[in-house]
């Protein structure tokens, strides 16, 4: 049987941590790094310890910021022969500008953030977007199957971060009008089993306002996707428009209520507590 090569992962936040889980359960050789440190047998000091002999990087960090400060920190240990993938939901500069870094150095590269949360990632069950070229793509295949069960090939780099940035905007967007919603229908005294029923039935339902709507009403707000990471990605969805001059009002009152509820200290909690915005929370 041929040795699976060897994927080094930096950043052990919600994804990245079980993503690293799965690779190494699938026998892949995994080195991983994560700024706080964690208690892992296959973490290491710093990210260019962690590249040495990795064939695949692997990001799953916040932002840009993260994503440029690690790639600089580690990019003496790459080599033609790397691949380097790139899941972290940056901004378009940042993806432009890490796609730029790869061809100087002759290393690989794909912009592949991916959808999916918490509980997808421990089930091996994400969706990726994947942006670059197909010979890259399928040079990558096998590793992101072993964290994934959909991969779709949008186009060239940077397709996949505007795209993943652009159905953000829409996952905060519907929580926010979920957050009104609810507010308003439990201000008149219905049950909110009863508008999560309703909802449920009407074009307006999804697997979002499934998945949300129960838990915003019980004020279950463990985070699987958080507060200040939508808050972010908000952020680069109203940079996409504004480069085309678009206004897009709409994601940016959802923006601004992200960034109250990221001072009121619930950066950290599930964005869903965008219904906290409502007095009765
Ligand atoms: N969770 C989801 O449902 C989901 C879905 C789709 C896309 N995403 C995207 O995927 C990425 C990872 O998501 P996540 O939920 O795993 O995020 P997370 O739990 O917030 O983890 C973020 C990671 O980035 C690291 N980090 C932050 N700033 C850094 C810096 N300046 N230098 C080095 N490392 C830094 C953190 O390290 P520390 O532990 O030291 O803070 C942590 O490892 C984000 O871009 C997110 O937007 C998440």
């Amino acid at each position: 049987m041929a040795t699976l090569p060897t994927v080094a992962v930096y950043g052990l936040g919600i994804i990245g941590s079980r993503c690293a889980d799965q690779l190494a359960k699938k026998g892949y050789t995994v080195r991983t790094w994560n700024r706080t440190p964690k208690p892992r047998k296959d973490s290491h000091p710093d990210p260019a310890t962690t590249a040495q002999n990795a064939d695949f990087h692997s990001f799953y960090l916040k932002d840009g910021i993260a994503l440029r400060e690690v790639f600089n920190q580690l990019r003496g240990e790459l080599k033609p022969t790397h691949t380097i993938l790139n899941h972290s939901t940056v901004d378009l500069k940042s993806t432009q500008w890490l796609a730029a870094q790869c061809a100087e150095i002759g290393c690989q590269f794909l912009d592949i953030p991916f959808t999916g949360s918490r509980e997808a990632a421990a089930q091996a069950a994400l969706v990726y977007y994947a942006g670059g070229d197909s010979e890259v793509l399928e040079k990558a295949r096998p590793l992101l199957e072993a964290t994934s069960k959909e991969i779709k090939h949008l186009g060239p780099v940077g397709s996949a971060t505007i795209i993943k940035i652009a159905t953000n905007l829409i996952s905060a967007s519907t929580v926010q009008a979920l957050a009104e919603g609810l507010a308003i229908t439990t201000a008149h005294g219905i049950a909110p089993e009863l508008f999560t029923e309703a909802v449920a039935s009407n074009a307006s339902g999804s697997v979002l306002a499934s998945m949300k709507l129960p838990t915003m009403a019980a004020g279950d707000y463990d985070t699987h996707f958080s507060m200040e990471n939508m808050h972010k990605d908000s952020k680069f969805a109203l940079q996409l428009a504004e480069s085309k001059n678009l206004d897009t009002p709409g994601i940016r009152v959802t923006s601004e209520a992200m960034g109250n509820q990221c001072k009121k200290g619930h950066a950290h909690l599930d964005f869903s507590a965008l219904f906290k915005a409502y007095p009765e929370q």
